[in-house]
């Protein structure tokens, strides 16, 4: 199916026009570091499509890894995350990661991050596939939230604009294809606006919505990555989709994530007799999540699975995990009596926007960060708490590079705007021919049994089938939902595309018809718009 280069054709002659010299777009934490960075040398604008606080980054629990405990060294922490990767990373940006990130956490600190203490020094935890105790945590599970609110109020206090109900549709250009523009939903004023700057910084998040299940709040629905492929953005790795192995799995309560941080504290997977499954398989409880998210499905297929929290004891349980504790007391499970059911949900993207160390996108003035980028840091199967920790990093990355080069501010009269866009809202808003709730959840289902967990190429290919069909019957009107559902749809066929082309198992992507790492497979998925051939190559 051919892929449209912008979501919806109009542009109102009376649109507002507003010029900043930095856009980022996105607030969590790789979009909010890098306006901090920024904000002392040019002018930056924050838009973010609801609350600045909506974002993944809230809901992050584990913590932040950092080789800042004395047993541990950036070179340690390089293993362990390239071993996770399962022969994909890409070793120089893992290297940068391991050897910047302390420094950059302690720059959270600064900020006013307050990390949890034990007898006064920063306490580490331990959590799957990590050699050392390394993770950063804060009031217990509650480390996203710390940090976001965190760089909020650090936001706030500095002069930054902050544009919240911004929905970004699409990225405008100019004559000579550089990137030098957005046009954007205003959701509280129902205006369409469009915002000029010097440089444009996606930091958007992932795409955990696509999913039926799934650890990821509402907002995850891949936006800026979908616009940046209509704009002609290369994307990478798409097929690398991670699952947790621990979200709450009780009908009727949200998927909720259940931190790996409690198994590195000694909490346990069990099956609905009561017994450990995880020992016969190596590495064991703190194997590499996309191990233990397998190992939970298959299980899953013979009945229920739960975490079992009780060898922890209620105080200590009170102390490191108060939130999953709170949360699972409220459907009626205290886990320091009761193992609670457990389920694998769709957690992180670690392919995205195509970006090079210093977070270039393939267009000019297009610069990405955060879990919508990829630079191959992750490979196929990202380390746990490496997360919070790659959007510092190379946020921070980008920030050098436009304190030394960026382009002009530029007018409204260089934006090329296409011949056949209409400009009264009233007659291009096209109908929604299916409602975009149902095709939502239809993906969402589609998605989950095919391109999940465990794939073949039959189910991708009726999955591709489904998902062509739905993109073709629906056409978004002018509201966030139908957007976002769109932007979903072209998101899950790229998936798709990627998974087939893939005829290998690796990290994330399992093939159950191809079940084992592919010899000359070490390559990246590269996908492009206009290009029906997924490529590969080696960075
Ligand atoms: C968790 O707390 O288990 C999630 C941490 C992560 O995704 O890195």
């Amino acid at each position: 199916m051919k892929d449209n280069e912008f979501l919806i054709h109009m542009l109102p002659q009376d649109m507002e026009i507003n010029t900043t010299e930095i856009l980022v777009l996105g607030s969590g934490i790789a979009g909010l570091f890098t306006a901090i960075k920024l904000c002392d040398k040019f002018e930056v604008t924050v838009l973010t499509k609801r609350d600045i606080m909506a974002s993944s980054t809230e809901h992050a629990q584990g913590g932040i890894a950092a080789a800042l405990n004395q047993d541990d060294s950036p070179e340690f922490h390089f293993v362990d995350t390239i071993n996770a990767g399962a022969e994909l990373c890409n070793s120089e940006v893992v290297k940068i990661l391991t050897e910047k990130g302390p420094e950059c956490v302690r720059e959270l600190i600064e900020l006013g991050v307050e990390f949890d203490k034990r007898q006064g020094s920063l306490d580490f935890a331990k959590e799957a596939a990590h050699s050392r105790r390394r993770i950063l945590h804060a009031k217990g599970d509650a480390t996203g939230l710390e940090i976001e609110r965190t760089l909020v109020a650090a936001v706030r206090k500095r002069n930054i604009i902050i544009k919240e109900n911004h929905f970004v549709i699409d990225f405008l250009k100019n004559a000579q294809n550089q990137v030098c523009g957005v046009l954007v939903l205003d959701s509280a004023s129902l205006k369409l606006k469009i915002w000029l700057a010097r440089a444009i910084i996606v930091a958007t998040g992932g795409l955990g919505q696509l999913y039926r299940y799934t650890t990821n709040p509402e907002v995850t629905t891949g936006d800026g990555i979908a616009a940046a492929y209509r704009a002609g953005a290369e994307l990478m790795d798409m097929e690398f989709v991670q699952f947790h192995p621990t979200a709450l799995n009780i009908a009727g309560a949200p998927t909720f994530l259940i931190s790996e941080a409690a198994r590195g504290e000694g909490a346990v997977l069990i099956n609905s007799e009561g017994k450990r499954f995880m020992e016969d398989i190596d590495g064991q409880e703190l194997a590499p999540r996309d191990v233990v998210a397998r190992a939970n499905w298959r299980q899953m297929e013979k009945g229920p699975i739960y975490l079992d929290f009780r060898g922890l004891g209620l105080d200590k349980i009170k102390e490191r995990f108060p939130g999953i504790y709170k949360t699972c007391l409220s459907y009626g499970f205290d886990i320091s009596t009761t193992p609670v059911p457990v389920g694998p949900a769709a957690h992180y993207l670690m392919g995205g926007i195509k970006v090079d160390i210093n977070g270039r996108t393939s267009l000019p003035n297009l610069f990405a960060c955060g879990e919508c980028a990829c630079n191959g840091l992750h490979g196929a199967n990202r380390l746990a708490s490496n997360s919070l920790l790659d959007g510092l990093v190379f946020a921070s990355l980008i920030t050098e590079v436009l304190k030394k080069e960026i382009g002009p501010m530029p007018v409204p009269e260089e934006l090329q705007i296409p011949e056949d866009w209409q400009s009264k809202i009233r007659e291009s808003s096209p109908s929604t021919a299916l409602n975009s709730t149902v095709i939502r959840r239809k993906m969402q289902q589609i998605m989950w049994q095919y391109v999940g967990i465990i794939r073949d190429k039959q189910g991708l290919l009726k999955a591709q089938a489904d998902i062509d069909k739905y993109r073709q019957e629906f056409s978004p009107s002018l509201e966030i939902s139908d957007l976002e559902t769109a932007n979903m749809l072209t998101l899950a066929s790229l998936i798709i595309r990627a998974a087939l082309a893939r005829e290998e198992s690796r990290g994330g992507h399992f093939r159950s018809d191809f079940p084992t790492a592919g010899e000359g497979w070490q390559k990246h998925s590269v996908l492009k718009r206009g290009e029906d051939i997924v490529s590969f190559i080696s960075i």
